[in-house]
């Protein structure tokens, strides 16, 4: 660090002295989820950003997450460490145009994932995410009529598990559509018997090849509790972080992309995050997360509905 500056011990002394909690995804770099009080999934956060009773939340993951804290907690002063933290996802799924799509579809309600815009959660009924889509779907009655939007293998894998038809969305995730199928079954040659874990956010034709599927969450506790050796691991590869902390003992290998190796899986979006950043929107308390009040009211209500559902 060339400026001398300490920047962990700065960073405690800023979190203390701002009463800030910072809150960090499994996708983020192992520097920054050893810093943070608390680490999760999507639902875990927006959660935690519900109940804090800190004055500045310091969100270390994407835009679309630091979002929901200030929809969810708009007394509070939300910082991103880099306001460039987009998601495909959200990219894939521009306001006007799912507006559009929901006028021409007016018999069906929306369900949404979480990883959209604020604007894109102002037009939906009910916002999901990975470890919630399947309890809050199973509450809603089979002839319902769904949109679901935007992730259309999240999408897919929910119509396969719960037995619906839900009109999809064509978007995805960067991340899980780089790994590669050719490559994962060369891997799970080289380790007879190691078990798959993967996010749903993967095409089908790598969750055809998991035996869990999963949150992140849901894939670290699985992997953990699992009495395999060796676990596969398809998604993201920062969450074998803490993996590694909490099964030392354990082989976790992050699954290949069409290179052969797990490195082009990582998130470039989550990586503009890093210890500076951190540090510095602690320091200057930007760059800040404003929602303009009118859409933040309209995007709380589906994401009430998902922490009533999810309950
Ligand atoms: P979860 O942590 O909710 O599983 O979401 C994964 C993801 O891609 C977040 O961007
Ligand atoms: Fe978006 Fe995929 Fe990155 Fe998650 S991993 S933030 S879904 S691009």
């Amino acid at each position: 660090n060339p400026t001398g500056v300490d920047l962990r011990a700065e960073i405690d002394r800023l979190r203390k002295e701002k009463n800030a909690v910072i809150l960090a995804h499994y996708y983020q770099d192992p520097v920054l989820q050893d810093l943070a009080d608390f680490v999760g999934d999507s639902l875990d956060l927006s959660r935690k950003a519900a109940a804090t009773t800190a004055d500045v939340i310091a969100f270390c993951g994407v835009r679309f997450m630091a979002e929901v804290a200030k929809i969810l907690s708009p007394e509070k002063t939300v910082v991103l460490p880099d306001m460039a933290a987009g998601c495909s996802l959200e990219d894939s799924c521009p306001p006007d145009a799912f507006g559009a799509f929901r006028n021409a579809h007016p018999d069906h309600i929306s369900l949404t994932y979480i990883n959209c815009s604020a604007a894109v959660k102002a037009h939906s009924d009910i916002i999901v995410t990975s470890s919630s889509a399947e309890k809050i779907i199973a509450q809603l009655p089979m002839d319902q009529k769904i949109i679901f939007a935007p992730d259309k293998h999240l999408g897919a894998y929910l119509n396969r598990k719960t037995g619906r038809d839900m009109l999809l969305w064509d978007g995805s995730c960067i991340v899980h559509e780089a790994f590669s199928e050719t490559e994962l079954l060369k891997l799970i040659a080289l380790h007879p018997g190691a078990p798959v874990a993967a996010h749903p956010e993967c095409p089908g034709y790598i969750l055809d090849h998991a035996q869990f599927v999963g949150s992140t969450t849901a894939i670290l506790e699985w992997s953990i509790a699992s009495p395999a050796q060796t676990i596969i691991v398809a998604t993201e590869p920062n969450i074998i972080h803490q993996m590694q902390l909490k099964a030392p003992h354990k082989n976790f290998i992050g699954a290949p992309g069409a290179d052969g190796n797990c490195n082009c899986n990582m998130c470039p979006y989550m990586a503009l995050n890093t210890l500076e950043k951190l540090y510095l929107c602690l320091r200057d308390l930007q760059p800040v997360i404003t929602v303009p009040e009118e859409i933040r009211l309209r995007a709380k209500l589906p994401l009430d509905r998902m922490l009533e559902m999810a309950a």
